[in-house]
């Protein structure tokens, strides 16, 4: 322990001066040939200290790759400052140069106070200030000296600077301490490009909410369980991989659950759950039982809270009342395959559709949720699309169908997000803090074997739980008569 925190703070010693360095390499350059003239010894003596502590320190990855990160931080405000005058004149923001054939950072560019001796040498060094951010680079501008108010950086003039800059993203705001100025961040790395780790989520700290991913700035985004979820995604948008990750999420959280899956498209995808979650079902024709044993599961529940004189579940409940999740994985095939059937229930015929309505109505309240999958969000192929409370939008084909799923296609453009299984898992989320943006986890096949490992030690207990008789007195063992399905 002691001899990890002790190679820590070498790396941290010995990674400081060169991830600085990097990031200033003319001046490192200047001291480190000045050093070698006065001190040659001594210099080659600090050159192998440095080296040591970099290759001996922990955590050499990381570290390098903030260098590698320093490095082209340089690169790029060196190209800004060199190109600066002829980018402002594309973006019709300053006049033609007056000294033609010079470099733009001798010709004193009123705008751009990159320039690197005002920037060191006058008092206000706040100024102008070109600085590295984890996605890219800020610019502080001062538009007063030519008479450029913030809103004079926007629009085309944002668009030609960041084409110039080849950025991805420009957003121009105004600094947040003095007003007058305007800062331009520059955004050069995809935040959304990077496959997110399963391993990097952590367990939420509210009990029945659970992480599923990352947004721009790295921070998680959570999923509140306690709610009838709506996952809307073209084929291989990464759907199923979202429910993965709520699975390991519960499973984080060690909130006991019992999970019901219906799979009807013919368990194709969570085919290594059969025999592992608590009620599993891929044959589209029994889909009229499946809902059965679930109404009939959340009615005894019912009777128990009533009884027990509990109105509203809450995960404290989760030790006599585990949370019941119900994973439909496509809610269009269900549909279709509901349409006509009769269910007969407590001595009544019930239609499977209005079945399934009221478990999603009703199932709230007692800690029954469902988290329903669909590659198409219409009405006509979700009648009970106003009954999910939460949804969540990965990639789909139309504007039309963000609409459908709940968001606004213009400012949440679900259905620009590129198409392949590189970009499978970035999404728009709607969570208790409005929509985020977010790349989902990706749950490995070695992860998914861990978590169906993890939903069966969940469903032993219950399945050992059921074989104790129970005393409510509705809940019938009649045989179901489905309509045309069977018997
Ligand atoms: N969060 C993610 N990050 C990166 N790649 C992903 C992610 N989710 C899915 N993928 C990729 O996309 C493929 C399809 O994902 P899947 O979850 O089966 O999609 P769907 O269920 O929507 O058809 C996976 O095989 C995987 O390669
Ligand atoms: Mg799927």
């Amino acid at each position: 322990m002691r001899c990890l925190q002790m190679r820590r703070k070498v790396s941290a010693l010995a990674w400081c001066p060169i991830t600085s360095g990097a990031r200033h390499p003319g001046f490192t350059g200047l001291a480190g040939g000045l050093c070698w003239l006065i001190w040659p010894l001594q210099t080659y003596v600090i050159l192998a200290v440095l080296m040591a502590g970099a290759l001996l320190g922990d955590d050499r990855r990381r570290r390098s790759s903030i260098v590698a990160d320093a490095v082209k931080f340089s690169y790029r405000r060196t190209r800004i400052r060199f190109r600066w005058s002829k980018v402002m004149q594309a973006a019709r923001l300053q006049e033609l140069r007056r000294h033609p054939g010079m470099a733009d950072v001798f010709v004193c560019p009123r705008l751009m106070h990159a320039h690197w001796w005002s920037h060191r040498f006058t008092w206000r060094r706040w100024h102008t200030r070109t600085r590295q951010t984890p996605t890219g680079i800020t610019i502080t501008v001062d538009g007063t000296n030519v008479g450029i108010p913030h809103s004079g950086f926007e629009g085309a003039s944002a668009t030609a600077i960041q084409s110039a800059f080849k950025a991805h993203d420009l957003f121009v705001e105004k600094h947040p301490k003095w007003s007058h100025l305007t800062q331009l961040t520059l955004v050069y790395l995809d935040p959304f490009k990077r496959v997110v780790k399963l391993a990097e989520l952590t367990a939420h700290q509210d009990l029945g909410t659970v992480n599923i991913g990352k947004d721009g700035n790295g921070d998680q985004v959570s999923m509140n369980m306690l709610s009838i979820q709506l996952i809307v995604g073209a084929s291989r948008s990464g759907k199923s991989s979202v429910c993965w990750t709520i699975l390991s999420g519960l499973l984080l959280q060690k909130l006991p659950f019992r999970l019901r899956v219906l799979d009807p498209k013919g368990g194709v995808e969570f085919f290594d759950l059969d025999g592992i979650a608590y009620c599993y079902e891929s044959d589209i024709l029994k889909c009229g039982e499946f809902l059965k044993t679930a109404v009939l599961a959340l009615k005894t529940r019912q009777a128990e809270m009533k009884a027990a004189e509990v109105r509203k579940w809450t995960p404290e409940h989760a030790d006599r009342w585990p949370l019941d999740v119900m994973l439909i994985d496509e809610l269009l095939v269900l549909v279709s395959a509901l349409k006509g059937q009769k269910v007969s229930i407590l001595g009544q015929k019930m239609d499977a559709t209005d079945l399934l309505t009221w478990y999603m109505s009703q199932g709230l309240a007692s800690g029954c949720m469902v988290i329903g999958c669909t590659q198409d969000p219409k009405k006509e192929t979700v009648p009970m699309r106003g009954l999910f409370t939460s949804s969540t939008c990965l990639r789909v084909e139309s504007a039309d169908e963000v609409r459908m799923a709940g968001f606004n296609p213009d400012t949440h453009p679900a259905h620009e997000i590129p198409f392949g299984d590189k970009h499978a898992g970035r999404a728009y989320a709607r969570t208790d803090i409005g929509v985020k943006q977010l790349r989902a986890a990706y749950p490995t096949d070695a992860e998914r074997a861990k978590i169906a490992e993890g939903v069966l030690l969940q469903s032993r207990i219950h399945w050992a739980a059921d074989r104790q008789p129970s005393n409510v007195e509705f809940v019938s063992t009649e045989e179901l008569v489905t309509n045309g399905a069977q018997k």
